[in-house]
């Protein structure tokens, strides 16, 4: 898992995250996930844990799921969005988080036992080389993580395979508008952060089409990603506590969020990249009862907000 130096930046930096004390207690937090679609009663009703302010959308809103049904989340950090989907799935169904970071791995593990949750499973892997049975799955989401995976093609090979005939993809990403500066695209932070590894949306469209999928839509949802770095900048520095200060670093920063601040300040980020909402269907299985299209246009656009600004990514 190790051997790729991109894939152990990620994991360590996103480990660091993990332990950290970053979490729905801090009303930046908060307000990130609020801005990305979000409800307040969604975020008070899961484990504080769950969220540490690294998501670009809420995919469970995106995906119409349905009781009964199995849901995987690639890259499920702390859990959060597992813990929605399990609700909505019930106890008939199951949620699976997947996750490479140990320690992101625990956070969501305390937080299921936390709030009881039976139908949920987790499992360390990589989302280029997934541990689940072909056609096993009714839907995938993932909130902010593809553009963390450097083999993309595989990801969506992994993700197809797993599927059902007619099974769903509803994904939250970022992904470009325009290439990036070549100082940003080289740099391992803004990699990191979930700017560097993204796609332009027309790439992300082709590599889901060559995949195999069908019905694609890579939906551009006009977020302000500079609505995050203002959150992003309560989080570090409200309480004196941003590396740049020099004091040590305190609970509610990372190197995450820290790292990816230096590298983007001075860039307009919303001229480049975009928060996107994804949705494909495995081709066969029954008529889809809401097809990609409907679902983008029966799910309201996020508030205000994006992730992976100037301060933090995703
Ligand atoms: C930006 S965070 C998003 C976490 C979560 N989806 C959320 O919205 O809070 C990215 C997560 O994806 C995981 N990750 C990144 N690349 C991965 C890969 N190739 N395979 C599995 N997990 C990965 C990281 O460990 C981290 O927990």
């Amino acid at each position: 898992m190790r051997d790729d130096p991109i894939l152990t930046a990620v994991q360590n930096q996103y480990g660091a995250v993990a332990r950290s004390q970053l979490s729905n207690d801090s009303a930046a937090i908060r307000a990130v996930a609020q801005a990305f679609g979000y409800t307040a009663e969604e975020l008070a009703t899961q484990p504080a844990e769950a969220n540490m302010g690294l998501s670009c959308g809420n995919p469970v809103a995106l995906a119409g799921l349905r009781e009964g049904e199995v849901v995987v989340d690639l890259g499920c950090g702390g859990g959060l969005d597992v813990l929605l989907a399990a609700r909505s799935v019930g106890p008939r169904g199951r949620a699976i988080g997947i996750d490479m970071t140990p320690d992101m791995l625990d956070r969501a593990r305390a937080g299921a036992a936390q709030v009881g949750a039976e139908n949920v499973e987790f499992h360390q892997a990589r989302i280029d080389q997934l541990p689940l049975a072909d056609d096993l799955v009714d839907c995938v989401i993932s909130n902010c993580v593809i553009n963390l995976v450097p083999d993309k093609p595989a990801a969506f090979r992994e993700i197809l395979r797993v599927l059902k005939p007619g099974g769903r993809l509803a994904i939250s990403d970022i992904a470009l508008r325009k290439p990036l500066p070549k100082d940003v695209a080289e740099d391992v932070q803004a990699y990191v952060g979930c700017i560097a590894g993204a796609m332009r949306i027309e790439e992300y469209e082709r590599l889901l089409r060559d995949a195999g999928f069908q019905s694609v839509v890579v939906q551009d949802t006009g977020s302000d990603l500079n609505a995050y770095a203002q959150a992003g900048a309560t989080v570090c520095c409200s309480s004196g506590a941003c590396s740049t200060s020099g004091a040590e670093p305190a609970g509610d920063s990372s190197p995450v969020h820290d790292g990816l601040a230096n590298v983007l300040s001075g860039l307009d980020v919303n001229a480049y990249a975009a928060s996107v909402r994804v949705h494909g269907l495995k081709p066969g299985g029954p008529l889809p009862v809401l097809s990609a299209e409907e679902a983008l246009t029966a799910t309201p656009a996020p508030a205000a907000g994006g992730c992976c600004g100037g301060q933090a990514c995703c």
